[in-house]
Parts: structure tokens; C-alpha cells; sequence
């Protein structure tokens, strides 16, 4: 029996991915660009050689959606390695799952690195970050530390995530709610794409907030990083909104925290708001500015303040950490 242990962390979108163009393949109708966190760690090992599929996550068998969904992901590893036996993964992720805190990120990113290591697999960083987004989208920019731009690319071979240069920054996550969201990411989002009659216009200008914030990143602009991030997270907050029947994540205690985030503005602290889809919400903030962001929201949810973090690595109790080439 061969097996492979990994890590990963979660990813939060400042330009988010909301929308597929191939729903098989996973490909985004859009960019998008992310920081991965160095905190909320999913640790994930696959054991192939079992006499079924199975998938344990946070210490009991998962659901049948999540069992299925893993076992989908595992016949694709299968097909790339040309070996069908299958495969045990036991999983723990330390974020809430399904809240809006991307645990499909950052389970996928560490399903995708154990499972292509267990299967004797060999991928370079974006061959492994292809591999993560046929798991779920967002997984292709957990593979890649710190700040990450997926591109949208052309086809299978072309969509992947790398990294991209930017101003050291932190995001104050304030945990509303942990329970599982009652749409998830990839209905929702189907919902929005068949439904919304805004979808056309949250592609085209996603398209060129994207433009703006490469180079905001590039230029180290943390004010125009922050500015983009909240307009676009507000942006696509207002399309799933407008889906038929309409969905809204958002929740009453979050909508205080985007209040503190004009707040904090208006006495010289800088803070931006984004949230997933989920009512937990981040505020985009500096190293120097961190600490007092979180106080602000302290009264309103449990409060973590997160770095950039590193991307999906191998760890084994006798190597420790291996990072991906
Ligand atoms: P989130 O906001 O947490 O990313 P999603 O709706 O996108 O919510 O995805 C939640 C789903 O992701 C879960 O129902 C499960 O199918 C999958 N998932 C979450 N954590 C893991 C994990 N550690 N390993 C494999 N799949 C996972
Ligand atoms: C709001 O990656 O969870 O977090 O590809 O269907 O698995 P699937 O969806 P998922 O969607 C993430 C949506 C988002 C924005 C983002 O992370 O860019
Ligand atoms: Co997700």
C-alpha cells in the first residue's frame, strides 16, 4: 500500500471566481486573484490500495455529496497514474466546512498533492494547480503561496494559478457563522450564471477589475488593492442576489462588519471588506493596522488575524514539510 500525507490552507479571493465556462472541466468564465492564508490548515492523507473508496472527514464518514465528490476527483488522479485501485483519504480541515471559508480550496489543494504523491504521480506547480481545479475552482490557487492570480486560460491546459508580486498585507477574519451554507458555491453559481440578468455585466467588468488590480499588486497600491477588493466582493454579492430564486449569503452581523470597514476608513485605519460566498466576512488590512481592525470587530464574531501563507506541501512524519517544485 503507498500513501501521502498533505497541507494546505484556504485562499480568499480580492478578485473573485464566480461563474464556469466548462462546468466538466471547471473553467472560469473570469481571472481571479487570492491570497492564501497561513492559518485554517486542511491536512489530508489518501492510502491507495484499499478494498473500496472511502472519505473521512473531521473524523466521521463524510456525506454522501462530499464522498462522491472526493471519489470523483480520485478517478481522475487514477486515469492520469493508470492505476484503478482505490483509495482511503482522511481528512481534517481546522475552517468551518462549506461556510464560506473556502474549505474546497484548501481541501481540494491537499486531496490533489496526497493523492497525486500516493498514486506515484509527479507534477510541477501548475500541472498540480490543473489538477486542484478539477476539485473545485477555487483549489487551483491554494497550491501557490501568498498572493495568486488564476488564469482563465483557453482550455484545460492553460488554467492554472500562479503567483503574483504584492504588498505584504492581512486579512482579519471574523467568523459569523460556521454552519454549512444552504446553496453551495457550485449551485449558486450555476444559478447566477443561468438566471441573473447582471451576469453578462459582472463578467465583462470582473474582466477588467482584475486588469486594475494586477497592477495595483504590482505597484504595492494597498489603498487601490483594498478599494477593488470591496467593490468586487459587493459586485458579486449584488449578481447572486439577482439570481431567480435569489440567494444571499450575506447576513445581518456581517453587514455590521462592511459598517466597521467604513468606520475604521473614516478615522484613518485602513480596512476593506470582502466575503466569500458565506456570512463570514475579512477585512483586508495592513501588518501596522491589524491589530486594531481586530479589535473593532471583536464584539461581532470570532476574530483571527491571518498572513500570506504557503502553498499545498507533502508532509510525512520523518521528512516534515516538502514543498511542491
Ligand atoms: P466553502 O465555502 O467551504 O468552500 P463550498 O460549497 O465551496 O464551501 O464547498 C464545500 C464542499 O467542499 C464540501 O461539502 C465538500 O464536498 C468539499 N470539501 C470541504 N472540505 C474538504 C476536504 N477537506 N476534502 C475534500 N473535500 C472537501
Ligand atoms: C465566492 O471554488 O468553491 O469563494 O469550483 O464549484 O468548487 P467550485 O466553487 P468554489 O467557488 C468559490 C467562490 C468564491 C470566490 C472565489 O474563491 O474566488
Ligand atoms: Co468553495
Amino acid at each position: 500500500m503507498s500513501s501521502a500525507t498533505a497541507c494546505a490552507q484556504p485562499n480568499i479571493a480580492l478578485v473573485k471566481y464566480w461563474g464556469k465556462r466548462d462546468e466538466k472541466l471547471i473553467l472560469p468564465a473570469t481571472g481571479s486573484l487570492s491570497m492564501t492564508l497561513d492559518s485554517f490548515t486542511t491536512t489530508t492523507s489518501v492510502h491507495v490500495g484499499e478494498d473500496a473508496d472511502s472519505f473521512t472527514l473531521n473524523g466521521s464518514p463524510a456525506s454522501l455529496a462530499a464522498t462522491q465528490r472526493t471519489t470523483g476527483f480520485l478517478e481522475l488522479v487514477r486515469e492520469l497514474a493508470g492505476d484503478d485501485r482505490p483509495a482511503a483519504v482522511v481528512s481534517t480541515n481546522e475552517a468551518p466546512t462549506g461556510a464560506g471559508l473556502a474549505s474546497s480550496a484548501s481541501g481540494f489543494a491537499a486531496l490533489a498533492l496526497a493523492a497525486s504523491a500516493a498514486y506515484g504521480l509527479d507534477l510541477d506547480q501548475p500541472a498540480l494547480s490543473r489538477l486542484a481545479r478539477r476539485g473545485s475552482g477555487s483549489a487551483c490557487r491554494s497550491i501557490v503561496p501568498g498572493f495568486a492570480v488564476w488564469h482563465a486560460g483557453t482550455d484545460d491546459a492553460s488554467s492554472y494559478a500562479e503567483p503574483v508580486p504584492a504588498p505584504d498585507l492581512r486579512l482579519v477574519i471574523v467568523t459569523i457563522d460556521g454552519h454549512q451554507k444552504a446553496v453551495s458555491s457550485r449551485d449558486a453559481m450555476r444559478l447566477t450564471r443561468d438566471t441573473s440578468p447582471f451576469y453578462d455585466g459582472w463578467v465583462s467588468s470582473t474582466r477588467e477589475v482584475l486588469d486594475e488590480m494586477v497592477i495595483a499588486c504590482r505597484a504595492g497600491d494597498v489603498a487601490r488593492i483594498g478599494e477593488l477588493t470591496e467593490l468586487h466582493a459587493l459586485r458579486m454579492h449584488a449578481v447572486i442576489a439577482s439570481s431567480r430564486p435569489p440567494v444571499r449569503y450575506l447576513a445581518p452581523a456581517s453587514v455590521s462588519v462592511l459598517d466597521t470597514a467604513e468606520a475604521l476608513r473614516a478615522s484613518g485605519v485602513q480596512a476593506w471588506a470582502t466575503a466569500d460566498a458565506g456570512p463570514n466576512v475579512c477585512l483586508l488590512t495592513t501588518p501596522g493596522d491589524a491589530d486594531e481592525v481586530a479589535a473593532a470587530v471583536g464584539g461581532l464574531g470570532g476574530v483571527r488575524v491571518v498572513a500570506p501563507g504557503p502553498g499545498a506541501r507533502l508532509v510525512s512524519p520523518e521528512l516534515g514539510a516538502q514543498p511542491v517544485p
